[in-house]
């Protein structure tokens, strides 16, 4: 009972450091923290990292994904980037627009 009381505890408080972040700072951040040596400034991807926007995923499963990852990505704890930090980046890519679609642009429709 006591660890189930502490579980939702700790639960409660993460979701609380996940609250939505400044796309501003979030610029910032991105470039702060070297995202964009692998994802691109727009994290439209690069040679060494997926595309992350437009259209991110959602911030919980990224926070996983940073925090967690083993594979051709480093890792980054909490020490290193903040919550508000990551936060922040999320708010960022979720800024970023949606390519225009290709029909409404009249020089490539000829
Ligand atoms: C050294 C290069 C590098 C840097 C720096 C880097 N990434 Fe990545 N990132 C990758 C690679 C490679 C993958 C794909 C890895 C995999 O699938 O295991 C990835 C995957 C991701 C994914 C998952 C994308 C998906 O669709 O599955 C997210 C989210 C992400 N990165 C965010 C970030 C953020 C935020 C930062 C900055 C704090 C960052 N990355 C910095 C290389 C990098």
């Amino acid at each position: 009972m006591k660890r189930t009381l502490l579980l939702v505890a700790v639960l409660s408080a993460s979701q609380a450091a996940l609250a939505a972040g400044s796309a501003d700072k979030g610029k910032t951040a991105f470039a702060k923290h070297g995202c964009w040596q692998c994802h691109g400034f727009a994290g439209q991807g690069g040679v060494a990292g997926p595309k992350l926007a437009p259209d991110p995923m959602p911030l919980e499963a990224m926070s996983a994904f940073v925090r967690n990852t083993r594979g051709g990505m480093p890792p980054y704890q909490k020490a290193i980037l903040s919550d508000a930090d990551l936060a922040d980046i999320h708010a960022y890519l979720q800024s970023l627009p949606k390519a225009r679609d290709y029909k409404s642009i009249p020089l490539l429709n000829p």
